[in-house]
């Protein structure tokens, strides 16, 4: 079987992972340094945020070389012996490409602004004499002017203008790239952005377009993103993929509430897998995740993909902060920095959400530092705060900052061993009860519950790809076995519970012992059984 299908996918979010030179910034050396932790974390595969030389606009996705590493990263010739060191202790390796736009500063950018209006070197882009009513993602118009007075396009930032799928430079400069990295030994892709690379044609206005949207609210199809072609460009790369041997694969970011489009992308001559944004988006309630776990169940099956489940990203608000507020679900942040907060109700509810995503078919991802528990930071001060996000919507959205603060690893004050001068985002100082260091000793931490259950995960015949079947449960109680004998319950409910038969092997809380000697599961837990079977 192939090893993406189930595989637990650790997601390094690079600048603020481990610093290994002391500029305050995660790189390639801090990396490998950490390569034992994350094998004895027990997973199976790494993917790295951008890794490429890039202005940092937008944290690396904004790209001026995709074939060089960023000098504060490292060299190429560190890339290549990340690659080789993480093979050794059993990694894969899954880089980020991003496709859908580059930086400004791209010499094909570049030359297009000295060439002029009408010339083949604005035909890579989207250059026009007028803008249409595009919004930008990151907020404001999505079009920005030029010196002689055209517009370009830009999805996202000013600085990261919108690639013209519709040039043949474009396709097959992007195919080189690709060939370029395997050739170095990567396992596979994600891909950035990955529903929205080509636009309809003549780039018509959009229908009630309201803003701002910085929202991860999906309001269907529109001429900026699904549109049928790009399913072309994936097969492309396949069939190209196909031809390199080994077992590498396609991730694709798409955000598309709708099931049938969604699976449109993975289906066997297309893309491998996709994350699940919809788990992601899910708020804690039983209905609602079983409706979800069901649908991506159904929409998987259809087109043969395995499922992906994922709690959290560099993108969203941490869940350890989302699951401790009334209202659970991730829409944006602006409404997040309101919201009253318990953390410790939310760190219950991520033990218990681990444990019911590492038990559901196919694979899984863990966002660097969700492992620690941490939470989202919200009182980041405004002059470190780097997401273009925050100045785009003059400062209403606060932006990614706030989950991307780097790891605490060690020690009683910041930057807890993250480095040796200090990190670019300031680490809040209570974090020094949640260094990888103090949780690895502590076998109640939120880092034991993630070794133990990734350990458990990889030797269990029943966990990672298969089938999965609920058990009757009363209301608030999500509960489901896979064959061979393993159970799963959660417990959304505000009373504990009663377990079906079986032996506890692992849980997120300590059951609540009944007068009659039984174990109940308490409110906001999970627990792992060993089922007759
Ligand atoms: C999605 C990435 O996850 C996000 O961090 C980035 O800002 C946008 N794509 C634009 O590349």
């Amino acid at each position: 079987m192939s090893w993406w299908r189930d595989a637990a996918i650790y997601q390094v979010y690079l600048r603020s992972f481990t610093d290994g030179d002391g500029d305050g910034l995660g790189d390639l050396r801090g990396l490998e340094s950490r390569l034992p932790y994350l094998r004895d974390l027990g997973v199976d595969a790494l993917w790295l945020s951008p890794w490429y030389r890039s202005p940092m606009a937008d944290g690396g996705y904004d790209v001026t070389d995709y074939r060089a590493i960023d000098p504060a990263f490292g060299t190429l010739q560190d890339a290549e012996r990340l690659i080789g060191a993480a093979h050794q202790h059993g990694l894969k390796v899954i880089v980020d490409i991003v496709p859908n736009h580059t930086s400004d500063q791209h010499v094909w950018f570049q030359e297009a602004l000295r060439a002029g209006p009408g010339s083949p070197e604005r035909e890579r882009y989207h250059f026009r004499d007028e803008p249409n009513n595009w919004l930008s993602r990151f907020g404001g118009p999505a079009w920005s002017q030029v010196a002689d007075g055209q517009w370009y396009l830009h999805l996202f930032d000013a600085s990261q203008p919108d690639l013209n799928w519709e040039h043949p430079e474009v396709r097959a400069e992007f195919v080189s790239i690709l060939r370029f990295w395997l050739d170095r030994g990567v396992d596979g892709f994600r891909i950035d952005v990955a529903a929205r690379l080509v636009k309809e044609a003549g780039l018509p206005d959009k229908p009630g377009q309201v803003g701002p949207v910085t929202s991860f609210e999906d309001t269907g199809p529109g001429p900026d993103k699904d549109r049928p072609e790009v399913h072309d460009i994936y097969r492309d790369w396949r069939r190209m993929l196909d031809g390199y041997g080994g077992d590498r694969v396609f991730i694709g970011e798409i955000w598309l509430d709708d099931p049938e489009r969604f699976a449109r992308y993975l289906r066997p001559d297309e893309l491998h897998t996709a994350f699940n944004f919809a788990f992601l988006k899910c708020p804690w309630e039983a209905g609602e995740l079983r409706a979800v776990i069901d649908r991506t169940l159904a929409t998987h099956a259809r087109v043969g993909a395995p499922p992906s489940w994922v709690l959290s990203n560099h993108d969203v608000t941490r869940h350890v902060t989302r699951y401790g507020r009334e209202d659970t679900r991730f829409v944006k942040r602006i409404r997040d920095v309101e919201a009253p907060t318990d953390l410790d109700l939310g760190r219950r509810r991520a033990r218990a959400a681990v444990l019911l995503d590492m038990a559901l078919p196919g694979g899984v991802y863990v966002y660097q530092g969700e492992e620690l528990g941490l939470p989202e930071v919200f009182d980041l001060p405004d002059e470190a705060r780097q997401d273009p996000v925050f100045a785009r919507t003059g400062g209403a959205d606060p932006g990614r900052d706030g989950c991307r603060v780097p790891l605490p690893w060690s020690g009683d004050a910041p930057p807890f061993g993250f480095g040796a001068n200090g990190s670019w985002l300031p680490q809040p100082p209570e974090w020094h009860e949640l260094t990888a260091d103090r949780q690895a000793v502590d076998p109640a931490s939120m880092l034991s519950l993630y070794r133990m259950a990734l350990r458990i995960r990889r030797e269990e015949p029943a966990l990672g790809d298969g089938g999965m079947r609920w058990l009757e449960s009363e209301a608030g109680v999500l509960a489901f076995e896979r064959e061979p004998g393993f159970a799963c319950v959660v417990n959304l409910s505000d009373h504990p519970v009663a377990l079906p038969a079986g032996a506890p092997m692992l849980a997120s809380a300590a059951l609540v012992e009944t007068a009659a000697g039984e174990g109940k599961l308490p409110p906001d837990a999970a627990v792992w059984l060993r089922t007759s079977g």
